[in-house]
Order: structure tokens, then C-alpha cells, then sequence
């Protein structure tokens, strides 16, 4: 069959890594791709914001699916338009999309659902917001663009001053543009947080495994939000027990609200959620999959994965075998200096990931990379990720970190406590 990929990042090279590896030797093409995609299929500059030239794409080269890795062109609704083309298609409609696209939405649709999720409240005018910070009396909470903003548009408030000045960079200096057109105050829970990825069809849905991110920047959770540093899979924390009560409180009363309100949602439905003392709360919802939770997912992954979200796709998971390696799994991202601000490109990195790549024991997912001939430069903020498997976290950390301990990775660099709280406690 042929495939294919939407999108740049990490998430697409370990898509497109997963789908290399099912049976039936598909031929995959990435737009645009990156580095890694390079390896395993064929890049191409196909604008995705052009969905006519997207459909016109995929009947030249017959493309039997289309995986659509980023939330832009789903909010976007790109896979309407290829549905409507008759163009099978991962990836769930506008509508469904919404669920990462607006976080007032998303709050909505839990309050109608019965879903737990934090106590919160909604602006526009910034005068109102202080307000309410003034008079709230919220010794800690969080303050959120409604819209799409990277992964970085939640501001985690220590105390007022905090808050009082999230409100300005959303709704004054507006540092999210549109994105930030109305803001989300809400309660901070505390607890520890997990991501399930799952693949929906409809009213059927499969979980893959749970896993936990490291949003902030800096070692001991420290500095500003990211789209994440690091993972590890399967998070330990979340019990065959507490799995139970994810899927009664959250899993299914998502999945039975989506057709209550006749959203026919088809793609992966990402949870990203909190637990706490009185139990998990959803923290946000992703129409995607995670990045970096896929680069440490997708690997532990045994079944026909291909398979799965072609037949999830036509509205049918029945019979979908996911089985995993009984392995762990961990990624520590490697991100240009400055991240999640600014940051520089074009950096010569040949000669500290062309180790990594020839290290066996790893498996080296590009993001904001590029060749040139032989050589290799930095283009992005994340720009690669390094996982390694093993029989326990702590041989999957000893591999990456003492891969990484001899580079010079300059212009880079990285977290080294993920999955640290795993091995000493
Ligand atoms: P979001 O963009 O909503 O996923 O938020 C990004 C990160 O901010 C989350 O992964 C959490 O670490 C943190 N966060 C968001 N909302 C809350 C909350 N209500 N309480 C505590 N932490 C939160
Ligand atoms: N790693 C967080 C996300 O994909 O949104």
C-alpha cells in the first residue's frame, strides 16, 4: 500500500518508522518530512495547507492512506476534505479536532460530559481576568491560551503575580496572537501526570500504552513548558487498578460524549491527564499523537500497526492485535539552545548524531534536522530524539545518557532526569 505521512517532527519519523516495519512492505511518503523520513521513504514538498493539492497528490500516487501527524491540518480540517474525497484517511474531521483546538471546547465538552477535569473560569478582557485573580482568593493556578499555541500556551502560576502576568502575555501583549483571543483560568492540581494514546474509530477504541512526559525545559521540572523533553513508557504508575478507573471515569465517558454529540471521531484521541488524590482528571486532550510519547510508544509495539489505522480509518478496530514487546522504553529529546524560545538553526551536528545513529543499542528519531549532502544541521527546536529499549528503565537510561556523556553537542542540549524518579526510588 501506499502512504502517506503529514508533517516534520519526531512524531512523523516514529510514525512512519511503525508503518516501515508492518508487514506488506508499504511505500511511504512524507510531507514534507525530515531527515529521518528521508531514510524510509520519499520526502515531498506538497504544501499541506493546499488541501486541493493534497487530494490531487494522493490519486497520482494512489495513495491508499493518509496519516495526518500535526494538529494544524486536522483543526484545519484537511481530513474532511479527504473524506469527502473518498480518500481513506487517519486523522479526525474539524469537529473532532476541536477537542485540541480550543481549550474552551474541550472544557465544555467534559462539563456536559461529566468528565473530571479542573475548576475553571474563561476570559476575553483582561480587566475582567484581574479581577478575579484579586478576588478569587487562588493561591496557584494555570492560565491557558484557548487556542492552539505549540504546546507552550499553558502558564503554570505559582501565586497572583504569576497569574496576573500570564493574563497579560495572553490577553495584553496577546504572545499567542489569535490563539490567545480568550484565556482559561483553572485550578492547579497537583499529582502526577500520564498520556494515553488511543486509537478511536467511532465507538470503538484501543488504548496503547501509558506513558509520562517532561514538559518543562529544565532537570527537577523546572523552567518553561515545552512540547516535551523526554518520555518513558509504560509508566509504571498507572496500575492494572487505576487503569480501571481511567477507562469508567474518562476513557468511555469520552468516547460515549463524541457520539453523543455526533462526532464521528476516526484517528488517535490523545489523554493527557492528571492524577490525583480524589482520582484522574483530564489535563487536556490531544487529536494527535503525542510528541515525544510515539518515539517511545511506537517501538514497544509488536502487532500490524499499518493495519490498525487502516482499519481504523474504515470505522472497524474488531480484530486490531496490538501486542508490545514486553519492553521498556525512554526518549530524551535533544533541542536547540533557547528552546522554547529562541533558538538558533543551521548547526553542524554530523558529528554527534552520526554516533548516535550507528549506536545499536539506540534508535535516533529526527525532528528539526537537515541534510545537506553528508552533512547534517539543526533546523528546528526539538531536534532529535533518542530512545533506547530495555529490559528495565535503568539499562534504557544507562544506554542513552552514556551515548550522549562523550558528544560535545554544541549549540544542544538535554534533560538528564528522565525517568531518573524510576531508578532511585
Ligand atoms: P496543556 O497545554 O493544557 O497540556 O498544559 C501543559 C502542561 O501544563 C501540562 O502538561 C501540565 O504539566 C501543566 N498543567 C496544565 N493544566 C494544569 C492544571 N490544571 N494543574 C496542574 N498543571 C497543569
Ligand atoms: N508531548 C505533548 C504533546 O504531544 O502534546
Amino acid at each position: 500500500m501506499n502512504v502517506l505521512v503529514i508533517g516534520s517532527g519526531g512524531r512523523e519519523h516514529a510514525l512512519v518508522w511503525a508503518i516501515s516495519r508492518s508487514p506488506g512492505n508499504p511505500t511511504i511518503f512524507c510531507a514534507p518530512g525530515n531527515a529521518g523520513t528521508g531514510a524510509l521513504g520519499t520526502n515531498t514538498d506538497l504544501d499541506s495547507d493546499d488541501h486541493e493539492e493534497v487530494v490531487k497528490f494522493c490519486r497520482d500516487e494512489k495513495i491508499g492512506l493518509v496519516v495526518i501527524g500535526p494538529e494544524a491540518p486536522l483543526v484545519d480540517g484537511l481530513a474532511d476534505t479527504l473524506r469527502e474525497n473518498k480518500i481513506r484517511i487517519f486523522g479526525p474531521g474539524k469537529e473532532g479536532a476541536m477537542l485540541e483546538g480550543s481549550k474552551v471546547f474541550s472544557k465544555g465538552f467534559c462539563d456536559r460530559h461529566g468528565i473530571p477535569t479542573a475548576a475553571y473560569k474563561v476570559f476575553e478582557d483582561y480587566n475582567k481576568a484581574h479581577v478575579f485573580i484579586d478576588n478569587s482568593g487562588l493561591e496557584t493556578c494555570v492560565v491557558k491560551a484557548d487556542g492552539l499555541a505549540a504546546g507552550k500556551g499553558a502558564i503554570v502560576c505559582d501565586d497572583s503575580i504569576d497569574a496576573h502576568a500570564a493574563i497579560d502575555t495572553i490577553l495584553k501583549e496577546r504572545k499567542f496572537g489569535d490563539a490567545g483571543n480568550q484565556t482559561i483560568i483553572e485550578d492547579r492540581l497537583s499529582g502526577f501526570e500520564t498520556t494515553l494514546l488511543t486509537l478511536v474509530s467511532g465507538s470503538n477504541y484501543v488504548k496503547l500504552l501509558y506513558s509520562q512526559d517532561h514538559k518543562r525545559a529544565f532537570d527537577g521540572d523546572r523552567g518553561p513548558n515545552t512540547g516535551g523533553m523526554g518520555v518513558f513508557a509504560p509508566t509504571p504508575k498507572v496500575t492494572p487498578e487505576l487503569d480501571e478507573i481511567i477507562t469508567r471515569d474518562i476513557i468511555e465517558p469520552t468516547i460515549k460524549g463524541l457520539a453523543d454529540d455526533k462526532i464521528d471521531y476516526m484517528g488517535c484521541l490523545y489523554f493527557g491527564l492528571m492524577i490525583t488524590d480524589e482520582g484522574p482528571y483530564v489535563i487536556e486532550y490531544n487529536c494527535r499523537f503525542g510528541d515525544p510519547e510515539a518515539q517511545a510508544v511506537l517501538p514497544l509495539m509488536k502487532g500490524d500497526f499499518l493495519n490498525a489505522l487502516k482499519k481504523a480509518s474504515e470505522g472497524n478496530l474488531d480484530g486490531v492485535d496490538l501486542r508490545y514487546s514486553g519492553k521498556k522504553a525512554l526518549t530524551v529529546i535533544l533541542a536547540s539552545e533557547g528552546y522554547p524560545g529562541k533558538y538558533t538553526k543551521g548547526i553542524a551536528i554530523s558529528n554527534d548524531i552520526g554516533p548516535l545513529e550507528e549506536n545499536e543499542n539506540l534508535i535516533i528519531f529526527h525532528a528539526g534536522t537537515r541534510r545537506d549532502g553528508n552533512l547534517l544541521f539543526t533546523n528546528g527546536g526539538r531536534v532529535v530524539a533518542i530512545t533506547a529499549l530495555g529490559d528495565d528503565f535503568k539499562q534504557c537510561r544507562d544506554q542513552v545518557y552514556s551515548s550522549l556523556a562523550p558528544l560535545r553537542l554544541k549549540g544542544l542540549f538535554y534533560r538528564k532526569d528522565i525517568g531518573q524518579e524510576l531508578v532511585t526510588v
